[in-house]
């Protein structure tokens, strides 16, 4: 049985005020269908009921890309100890840490401070969203990180390693299996294994309700769709009901479910299994009527793979070998194409970095429209674009 997740000692340290979650929504949405996982069964003794939830595991990435993660080591109470951590972190963070601090996503990393004014270090208009990142250097050095959070800093740590080391591990063992390889073939072979975050990110976010001028530029919407570029994404379960996936050629909101977490498979994971696992586009809207006056916290393990990894199907695989790979509009096509043309095709790193300094601001009208980024498919509108000769293609 996998270990579960032990924090550390909260004794001696700063009083930090307990999050509380907001009510969930009563508004009747289309909420996505998604499958359930839960992980303590890849442990069962019983080979029939792993052999169950590896089938369950493949249907779900097959059809959906996303799904939740339910028993997965860590407690309600321990996550929504990082929740108040979280929480303590954006109401008391200084003035002088936001400035010191303030991240630069023009150098391919999201890390530190964004303030709520868009998507690039110099501000921009404003779209009530904050962060603070992790990436792995946050973790070496104090002066990375805000001054208030310094005692508590052990304690993000662990959780991050635990979701790394523990939970990211068994989930990528579960997905191996679904590709009929070994155990720790994801694992050793793809994902960056550096404790306490790889070569990801731990994000702590907060989303301000939205005002009438980011609203009537943006039309509600508060972060394009796209897919994640890495291995696999984790974030938990939040009350107020912003996250959006493309399901059935509709957005749908994903329902909150306490305590569970919410797992979709980046782009490296759409390549290395040659369109088999599905980089499921998704983005993040306007909360329901009841909850819009609600601040949206949340927190998210964005995982990635070794930078200089090649991203190519992984034709070793029993599944691929017998099935082939499967060719739809996505990542994994566009990287095909670019092989068979003998073009390069972009490192992770490149690729992950090229996205994260070209980030488009919801409230950009001038790049978000019809003759600019936006064209028109089958009556729906999508966005293009182009990253070091890769096209992507959006649902808007
Ligand atoms: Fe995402």
């Amino acid at each position: 049985m996998a270990a579960p997740y032990v924090p550390p000692s909260t004794e001696g340290k700063p009083f930090v005020p307990a999050w509380v979650p907001p009510p969930a929504t009563k508004a009747d949405l289309e909420f996505a269908n998604l499958h359930t996982i839960d992980l303590a069964l890849l442990d069962s003794p019983d080979e029939a009921v792993v052999n169950e939830l590896v089938q369950t595991a493949k249907t779900a990435i097959k059809e959906d890309g996303f799904l939740y993660l339910v028993d997965y080591g860590i407690s309600l109470e321990q996550l929504h100890r990082q929740f108040s951590l979280a929480q303590y972190l954006h109401s008391n963070i200084s003035n002088e840490d936001k400035e010191r601090l303030l991240w630069d996503p023009e150098s391919g990393l999201f890390a530190g401070y964004k303030p709520r004014f868009g998507w690039k270090r110099q501000a921009g208009k404003v779209d009530g969203i904050e962060h603070f990142n992790f990436y792995a250097d946050e973790f070496k050095s104090l002066d990375k990180v805000p001054t208030c959070i310094h005692p508590f800093m052990d304690e993000i740590r662990a959780f991050s390693e635990y979701l790394t080391g523990s939970v990211n591990r068994r989930l990528l063992k579960l997905l191996s299996r679904v590709l009929e390889l070994p155990d720790e073939y994801l694992w050793e072979k793809v994902q960056a294994r550096e404790m306490p975050v790889n070569q990801g990110y731990i994000r702590h976010a907060l989303f301000h309700p939205l005002i009438e001028e980011t609203k009537s530029a943006s039309g509600g919407l508060r972060m394009h769709g796209h897919c994640d570029y890495g291995t696999t994404t984790m974030l938990f379960s939040v009350p107020i009901t912003c996250l959006q996936i493309w399901q059935d050629e509709r957005w749908k909101y994903v329902k909150y479910n306490p305590g569970s977490l919410v797992i979709n498979i980046g782009e490296t994971l759409e390549i290395l299994s040659g369109g088999h696992f599905k980089a499921t586009r998704h983005r993040v809207f306007e909360a329901p009527e009841d909850q819009r006056h609600e601040q949206r916290l949340s927190i998210v393990l964005f995982n990635a793979s070794e930078g200089d990894l090649q991203m190519t199907p992984a034709i070793e695989s029993p599944l691929i070998q017998r099935e082939g790979c499967l060719d739809y509009p996505g990542v994994y096509s566009e990287f095909k194409r670019m092989r068979e043309a003998g073009l390069p095709v972009p490192t992770n790193r490149q690729w992950r970095e090229v996205q994260i300094a070209n980030m488009r601001e919801v409230t950009d009208t001038a790049n978000n429209r019809i003759g600019a980024d936006q064209v028109v498919i089958d009556g729906k509108k999508y966005t293009q674009r182009e990253f070091l000769g890769v096209k992507v293609v959006l649902p808007v």
